[in-house]
Order: C-alpha cells, then structure tokens, then sequence
C-alpha cells in the first residue's frame, strides 16, 4: 500500500528538483551546503519556485525567540503551498529540531511536514529521504548528540571562489543565555590533516577565500592533544599555496590567546579581522552569563590585538537587556564599546531560550527597557563606525570581487581583506579577483570606490588592508 504511494510520488516529481531556505549562522549555511551537495550527487537540481519543487527543506535555527516564530511562520505557510504542489516533500532539519518539545509541536500541529532530522545526523539525509520515498510515512529522526565528524560529505558551494570549512562542532562553554550547546552538543574538532586536505581541494577547485567555523574556533583542538590548537593550524594553512584569505568564527575572548594573536599577525594570508563577541562590558553581567571573562580581560584582548595586528578591524555581539542587567551594567558596555572602538557590532535583544538557565533567573528587563538600551547603543557603534570609515576615505583598498550589486546590476561589490563592503563600478568578469580599489565615499556600513589597477592574482605576496595612502 504504502509502496503504491511512494511510486506515485516518483512519478509525480521525475525532476528530482529541491529548493533549501537556511536560518541562522554560518554553520547552518555550511550545513545546507552539504544537503545541496548530497542531493546534487543523487541528481537533483535546484528549483526555485516552492510551487514546482519536488522538495522543500527548511534548515532552521534557534537562536532567538524570533528565529523559532520565523521557521513556525514559515512551516505553516506550507499548508497552502502543498494545495498547489501536493506532491511536494517538505522536510524541516537544523537547530529547532535537536528540542524535544518543538519537534513535538511538529509531530501534533503540522500534518504538512514530511521528514524531521536533526544537526547530528545531517549525513543521513539521503538514506531518510529514501527510506520516506519507499515508504510514504512521514519520518522523524533525531540523534541527541554524536562524538564523531562525518568526513567527506559532498558540499555545493554558494561561490566558486570562496568557502567555508567547519573545523569543530558544538560548544562547551554554555552561556547562560544560549541554545546553541543544546542544539550542536559537545565540541568535536576535526583532525587538522582532514581539514588540510579540505582546504587544499577547496583551494584547487578555485577557492582564494575560505572561512573556518566553529562557535568558539580558539578553542580548537582541546580535545585532540597539546599539539593541536587553533594558533598551529592557522599556521600551517597559511602554506597553501594560492589562498590568498584566511578568515574565521567565532572567536570567544576567554580563548584568544597570545598564541593566537601572534600566528594572525605572523601569517599574511590570514586576514586583520577579527569577530570578537563581548555580549556585555559589565564584568557582573558577563559573570551571570558564565562567559568567564571580565571587563579588564576585554580590554586586555582588544589592545593586545590592536598592538600586534597592523590596521586590523574588531566587530563584535552585543546582548542588551539580559536578566537583571541595570543602567550602570549597560553603562559600562557602552564605555566598552568607546574604548574598545569596534567596526561594528550585531546587537541583540536578550530573548529567553527554555532550558537555559538564564530562562528562570529572576529580573527580568522589561521589552521598552531593552529596546530603549539596544537604540542608545546602536547610536554609539554607528558613531564608531562611521568615523572608522571616514579613515578609508581616498585610500587604496584591495577588494575581494563578490557580486554584483543587488542594486544596481552596472556594479559590484567586494570586501577589504578588514571585511568592509566596498562597491565599486566594474566588469562582472571581475568576479571572484582581487582588485585594488580607491575608495571615493566612506559611509556608514559601506563604502563606494574606483577601481584602480587589476591584481594580477597569482596568489604571491600581497599589501595589507591597512589604509594605505593612495598614489597619484
Ligand atoms: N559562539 C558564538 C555565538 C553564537 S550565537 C560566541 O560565543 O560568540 C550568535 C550570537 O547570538 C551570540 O554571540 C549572542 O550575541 C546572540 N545570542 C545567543 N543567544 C541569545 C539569546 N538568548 N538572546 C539574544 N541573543 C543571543
Ligand atoms: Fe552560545 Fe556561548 Fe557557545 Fe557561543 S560560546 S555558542 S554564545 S554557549
Ligand atoms: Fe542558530 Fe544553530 Fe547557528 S541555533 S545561530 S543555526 S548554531
């Protein structure tokens, strides 16, 4: 019987087409390229409209409070959408999944979701969709968590010229505020060999750029002896020859070590930026939070850095209103800000995660109190942004050709080795190239510029980012 439907469905979707919508960060997007890449391998292709596409996966996340209401949203839309295309598959994985409760939501209230798996488990997915393809009943499965890195899973990159490399799954530090350790479990790093071997195949399929991921990346290898730690491997990818940007996230104060700061400032291809979060600059807050760093250690870090890393560039995350967190504690993450002068900074409405233990705790901010602080503070890191900017003007810039402007089709946009947006009029042949860049408009959150002269892109020695005077 359940055969009978399962040929229909076959039958009934011959394109083998699949359209994913990911959430969340760069891990989950890391993630979805793999689910790409799985199915490329079994010969399905990417189908934008929802109303054609044989199947539909929702990658979710749950960081926030508004991130579970958007994927709900989203879900529930399939209702209708399933009218249209009755045949269509609609399978929901990624964070939201790995909690009991919301795949019990799932389970009871939408009937419309066909396949349920989780972040441990992602390798899966062809089998599940298989086993789902066979027998027609909806399937859920989740694995708690897993103690090993599945190797070698084809990936499909969003750009042929940079990608990314997750060195390390999960995060032990449990913040108090946060899902994530829930959600990805416990951190498993990858042995630096296997993320080499990555690289270097990134590398020969026309990667220049490539980020490494993991939710506390300085942390890096503590589970696979003394020897290998996130300083060394940066070291020994910085040897590989034609790559020509090193980035990574994220980085938790409490880990950045000395090491660490000396191997970005000693090797040229790893880029002068830095994603720093802080959450908060009151040392009684960051205690609540258990981030296990002070306001001092803070200021230590980023001056460390700043002495070290020539010209280089600190964002960071901000959390206004966590539990109990009065006017002097926001006081002192707004003076943090200013002595710390960051390029910019996501800045976030605490939300309350169940489960987590800041979930309970007592003083809770009221929504005018977090939003009034989350405006005074944006107020405070556009100022810093802006003036930061302003020191690009009429410089010389090298530029990592992205895209086309979503605007504006005639130009292109790019990122300084320092991770600014930089757009700029030019060739869409120039994707994907390193060009050096005057910049003509410093604003805000981006800025305009001329192109100069074409890198030649060989991948040799290259100037740093640093505002460097222009020539004339
Ligand atoms: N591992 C990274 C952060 C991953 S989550 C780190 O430790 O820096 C990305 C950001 O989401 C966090 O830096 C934090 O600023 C924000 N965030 C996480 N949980 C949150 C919550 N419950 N409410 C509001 N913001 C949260
Ligand atoms: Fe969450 Fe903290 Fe882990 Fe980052 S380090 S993922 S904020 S628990
Ligand atoms: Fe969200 Fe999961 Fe990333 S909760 S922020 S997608 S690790």
């Amino acid at each position: 019987m359940s055969k009978k439907k399962s040929a229909t469905r076959i039958l009934n979707n011959p394109s083998r087409s699949f359209r994913i919508f990911t959430f969340g960060c760069q891990m989950n997007e890391n993630d979805s390229e793999k689910i790409s890449g799985m199915l490329k391998a079994l010969g399905y292709v990417e189908e934008m409209d929802v109303n054609k596409a044989g199947l539909v996966i929702l990658n979710t996340c749950s960081v926030r409070e508004n991130a579970d209401e958007r994927v709900f949203g989203n879900i529930g839309s399939y209702k209708t959408v399933k009218k249209k295309n009755p045949d269509l598959i609609l399978a929901v994985c990624g964070c939201m999944m790995q909690q009991p409760e919301i795949v019990n939501q799932i389970v009871t209230k939408y009937p419309q979701v066909d396949l349920v798996f989780g972040t441990h488990n992602l390798h899966q997915f062809p089998e599940l969709l298989n086993n789902y393809l066979v027998n027609g009943n909806r399937l859920v499965e989740v694995w708690d968590d897993s103690d090993t890195i599945v190797e070698d899973l084809p990936v499909d990159r969003k750009y042929p010229f940079k990608g990314f490399v997750t060195i390390m799954n999960g995060c032990n530090n449990f913040c108090t505020y946060c899902i994530v350790p829930y959600t990805r479990g416990r951190e498993v790093s990858r042995q630096p060999d296997k993320i080499i071997e990555e690289v270097k195949a990134l590398v020969a399929d026309g990667c220049v750029e490539i980020t490494l991921l993991g939710q506390n990346v300085n942390s890096y290898g503590n589970d696979l002896g003394e020897a290998v730690n996130f300083a060394a491997l940066l070291r020994d990818l910085n040897t590989i020859d034609k790559l020509m940007r090193i980035r990574f996230m994220t980085s938790h104060p409490k880990d950045l070590t000395d090491a660490v700061i000396d191997a970005i400032a000693a090797c040229d291809n790893v880029c002068n930026y830095i994603h720093l979060p802080i959450q908060s600059g009151s040392s009684r807050v960051l205690k609540a939070m258990n981030r296990k760093y002070s306001q001092e250690d803070i200021l230590d870090r980023v001056s460390a850095i700043r002495k070290k890393i020539p010209g280089v560039a600190i964002t960071t995350d901000i959390i206004v209103g966590f539990p109990g967190e009065t006017e002097a504690d926001f006081l002192e993450t707004l003076k943090v800000i200013e002595l710390c002068q960051f390029d910019s900074a996501f800045t976030f409405l605490y939300s309350i995660r169940s489960g987590t233990p800041a979930a309970t705790m007592a003083d809770q901010i009221a929504d005018s109190v977090k939003h009034e602080r989350i405006n005074r503070c944006l107020e405070v890191l556009h100022q810093i942004s802006h003036d930061i900017n302003q020191s690009y003007q009429d410089q010389v810039v090298q530029v990592l050709v992205e895209e086309t402007s979503r605007n504006n089709p005639e130009r292109l946009t790019g990122r300084t080795r320092t991770g600014k947006v930089v757009n700029f009029a030019g060739d869409p042949e120039d994707i994907g190239t390193e060009l050096m860049v005057r910049i003509t408009q410093a604003k805000t959150f981006s800025l305009d510029g001329e192109k100069i002269r074409q890198e030649d892109n060989n991948g040799t020695a290259h100037p740093d980012d640093d505002p460097i005077p222009a020539t004339s």
